[in-house]
């Protein structure tokens, strides 16, 4: 069983986490991390650890009766969703009225489904949302350094030009262009090199085999592959998975005290037993931080947790959505499930968009452009404590999405108008085109500088620290996770400097 009592406790293992577990391994301080997921390392009966996109089974949800993908039909038919069996399963999407979350569930949190779309802010956006950071060593460290560790890579631009897997992209890239539109290669944290050898047949099939959201078999650097590694291997760094904190509480000693469930992949509980630290290390993702802060505070048992926890929480400006190309105008169906080209227009001074172009990995042709895209929405939502359920909730409004849709709205019809096409209809459960009901791009809730100090120490509560997505003011301008990494990098270092004598 984890140990009981230990000078540091990370919560989660996510971007922020695994990066905190790592710095503090390797300065010597005994840490422990809990992982309300599973360790995703050993093969099912399919030889596989992960299920795929098109035949999903009970690896891939966090406890439903039926899979919830973002595409929840095509030709308005509920074709993606499959019932299964509850199961501590990879993505988890948490709803909250108007709008849901998806989240990774496991050692690397949102590293296990996420994209692998590694793009650093651009620097005038970064200086605007945080202003307090030094940029100059952002960008000359810490992204560098965050890029570095996290194994980012880009395409191969030859084989770009011709390869099957990105035909979609390069359809989307002519569209675009068309209309006066420019595009950017996307760096990634999936290993170009083995998405070659897939093409090419010579190694087993993962981005081209429609894996992405429930997981990758082959080919993703996830975290449990490089900072969570690196962190076990200083030998000072414990994971425990299926390990969910469910209440925090600080003694008037200073020492907090965890309420830890222990749980079976089924979930049935195990246990449920308190973890002492001194130090307390909150990477649980925005929305998973954020609950637990809240709580505590309406609950009393983090007194000093001020106003600013729960606020300053947004989108990231997510709204997804789908053009109907010509007829002759190809897809392809074997598609690469990560993205390596974005529409940049995030210049434009009225409705800033950077838009990833997303495949469609039915293994068909969908004649379908599909996009996720990134917009400067500037709506925000807070959280609050819901006692007759003692959850913390979030409160945003549909309304709050629209300027989203505003923004690509205005992208889209312009690559629309240039190339005679129209948007998809059938591909969100009803008929709306723009889909802003969820977002991958959490952000906010602890927002750095408001409710933490400069350097991620929670205001008024010594000893507790927010390393996650919570500290980033609910956008980024692009796919978050190397801000989200290097923020945690930069923070870690002055707390250890600091506050470990
Ligand atoms: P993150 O969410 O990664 O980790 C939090 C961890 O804490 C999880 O493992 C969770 O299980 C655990 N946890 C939560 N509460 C807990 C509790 N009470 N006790 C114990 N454990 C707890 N970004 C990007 O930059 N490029 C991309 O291409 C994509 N694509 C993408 C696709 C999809 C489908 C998703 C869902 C997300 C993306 N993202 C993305 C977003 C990116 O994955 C996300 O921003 C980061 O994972 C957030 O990192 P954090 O460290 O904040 O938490």
């Amino acid at each position: 069983g984890a140990p009981r009592r230990v000078p540091a406790v990370v919560v989660g293992s996510g971007y922020g986490s695994a990066v905190t577990a790592l710095r503090l391994g390797e300065a010597g301080v005994e840490t422990l991390v809990l992982e309300m997921g599973q360790l995703w390392n050993q093969p099912g009966p399919d030889g596989k650890v992960f299920s795929g996109m098109l035949n999903p089974d009970r690896r891939s949800t966090w406890f439903k009766d039926r899979t919830e993908a973002p595409l929840a039909s095509f030709l308005w038919l509920d074709l993606a969703n499959r019932d299964i069996p509850r199961y501590a399963g990879v993505l988890d999407r948490v709803h909250f009225g108007d709008m849901s979350v998806y989240l990774g569930r496991g050692v690397g949190g949102g590293s296990l489904v996420n994209g692998a779309m590694a793009v650093v802010p651009k620097r005038d956006y970064f200086e605007e949302i945080l202003p307090n950071v030094d940029a100059d060593a952002m960008y000359g460290t810490y992204f560098p350094r965050a890029r570095a560790m996290l194994g980012v890579n880009e395409v191969d631009q030859a084989w770009f030009e011709e390869c099957d897997s990105y035909q979609y992209a390069r359809l989307s890239r002519r569209h675009a262009q068309r209309a006066g539109l420019g595009t950017a290669f996307v760096p990634s944290t999936y290993d170009f090199a083995y998405m070659q050898q897939e093409e090419a047949g010579t190694a087993p099939r993962s981005a081209l085999g429609s894996e992405v959201i429930y997981g990758n078999n082959h080919g993703k650097r996830s975290l449990d592959k490089s900072y969570l590694a690196a962190a076990v291997g200083t030998g000072k760094v414990t994971i425990a998975p299926l390990h969910e904190v469910r209440e925090v509480e600080r003694r008037a000693d200073g020492t907090f005290v965890l309420t830890v469930r222990r749980i079976d992949p089924e979930g049935a509980e195990l246990e449920v037993f308190a973890v002492e630290t001194p130090r307390l290390f909150l990477g649980a993702g925005s929305v998973g931080t954020t609950q637990l802060l809240v709580r505590a505070r309406e609950t009393g048992t983090l007194p000093g947790l001020g106003e600013a926890v729960g606020q300053g929480w947004g989108t990231n400006g997510n709204v997804m959505l789908g053009r109907a190309n010509h007829l002759w105008d190809t897809t392809g169906s074997l598609q690469a499930g990560m993205p390596a080209l974005g529409i940049d227009n995030w210049a434009d001074p009225v409705h800033p968009v950077f838009a990833e172009i997303a495949p469609v990995p039915a293994g068909i042709e969908t004649w379908a452009s599909l996009y996720l895209a990134i917009t400067r929405n500037p709506e925000r939502g807070h959280f609050t404590y819901d006692a007759a359920t003692d959850r913390a909730v979030l409160n945003w409004t549909a309304a709050q999405g629209q300027p989203s849709i505003d923004a690509a709205k205005a992208l889209f019809d312009r690559v629309n108008d240039a190339n005679g096409t129209i948007y998809r209809h059938d591909l969100f459960g009803d008929t709306r085109a723009f889909e802003n009901r969820f977002t991958y791009h959490p952000l906010g809730g602890c927002v750095l500088g408001a409710a933490t100090d400069d350097h991620g120490r929670v205001k008024g509560v010594p000893g507790l620290y927010v390393t996650d997505g919570s500290l980033i003011p609910g956008s980024t301008g692009v796919n978050p996770f190397v801000t989200i990494t290097a923020l945690a990098e930069r923070n870690v270092e002055d707390v250890l400097a600091r506050d470990f004598g």
